[in-house]
């Protein structure tokens, strides 16, 4: 068993009720490799924003969680190489199951997540419960999940949106002991969170999207006064990278993402921790190629990967300073 003590990690707990307080979300991004990582920490020191590492159940297939761990421990140290020591939490994102979740605490995961949310009410009450009352003996945070989101959630795929039910929120909190809850009022998982025929358009023939369940959110708040809350499926699709995807070979469809205001806005109330993906890897992919279109001849990895690392970084930059609202709040 590795504490994530000994790595220098925290849970979400003190970081959640600061973000709470100050109006602010924590920026939770998704990482598979070695680049996307350095981005995100550079990115987070760079603005003085506390963050959340996150590890899909996919990531750890991939990267494999003992490189992931110490990982984790090397980005500690970077950071205070860098200059400042930001709190870092490495997250389970989508944990499938009891076991899974397991895994990571005793690989020193400081937060995990239980996604019950495919399941009938009681059996994600139980499943979250049994993964709660597990992680808080090593003082590791839980995040919940009730409602389903649209699109792709790891292998769970759900067509439409089922929002959360306001009146199962306390209900759900109290039994389980959840540490934060992620909700379902719109965003979905994925690059195409949106079809054509939902979103309407503005004068300038841009695709707009369905403003997000900001009535849904608000009951939630009334019924859990002060409580973490978690949005997934936030990313923004950043029409300059598909753009340059397609630019450069690429064939993307037609997509549109959760507009930054709108996440603003979320961010001011009880929303607390935002998770991006999608976003991070439509730059990552379209700066590589990008460069590989404008160099044929270049075959050393780091001349792609470096610059890709780069764009991601000055991505992370623009959501913690005008997204989230994360900046400056590290040492808070
Ligand atoms: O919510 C899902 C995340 O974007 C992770 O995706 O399972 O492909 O790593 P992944
Ligand atoms: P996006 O696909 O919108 O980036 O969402 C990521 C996510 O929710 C990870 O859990
Ligand atoms: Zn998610």
């Amino acid at each position: 068993m590795t504490s994530y003590k000994e790595l220098g990690l925290v849970n979400t707990r003190d970081m959640f009720k600061k973000a709470v307080k100050g109006g602010y979300a924590i920026p939770a991004y998704n990482f598979n490799n070695m680049e996307q990582l350095q981005a995100i920490v550079q990115a987070c020191v760079e603005t003085k924003s506390p963050v959340i590492l996150q590890v899909s159940k996919g990531a750890r297939d991939y990267a494999n969680i003992n490189l992931l761990r110490n990982m984790a421990r090397g980005v500690v140290e970077y950071a205070h190489e860098l200059g400042c020591d930001i709190p870092i939490v490495l997250h389970l994102d989508h944990g499938d199951s009891f076991e899974t979740c397991k895994e990571c605490i005793d690989n020193g995961f400081s937060s995990v997540m239980i996604d019950g949310s495919h399941l009938p009410y009681e059996e994600n009450v139980a499943l979250t419960k049994k993964v709660v009352d597990y992680a808080h003996q090593f003082d590791i945070t839980v995040e919940g999940e009730l409602g389903v989101l649209a699109g792709i959630e790891d292998e769970v795929s759900s067509e439409t949106s089922h929002y959360t039910k306001p009146e199962e929120v306390e209900d759900f909190v109290s039994k389980t002991g959840v540490d934060s809850l992620a909700i379902s009022v719109g965003t979905s998982h994925g690059a195409y969170k949106f079809t054509a025929a939902q979103c309407t358009r503005n004068a300038d023939g841009i695709l707009v999207p369905p403003e997000l369940r900001f009535d849904i959110l608000k009951e939630v708040e009334k019924k859990l006064p002060g409580f973490p809350i978690v949005l997934h499926g936030s990313s923004s699709v950043p029409q300059e990278y598909v753009k340059m995807i397609n630019e450069h070979g690429g064939k993307l469809k037609d997509s549109v993402g959760i507009p930054e205001e709108q996440l603003r806005k979320a961010a001011k109330s009880a929303v607390c921790k935002i998770n991006i993906d999608s976003d991070g890897r439509l730059a990552m992919t379209g700066t590589i190629r990008r460069i590989l279109d404008e160099k044929p001849a270049e075959f050393d990895p780091r001349k792609y990967l470096g610059p890709a690392r780069e764009a991601l970084k000055e991505m992370y930059m623009h959501k913690n300073k005008y997204v989230l609202g994360s900046a400056g709040h590290a040492l808070d």
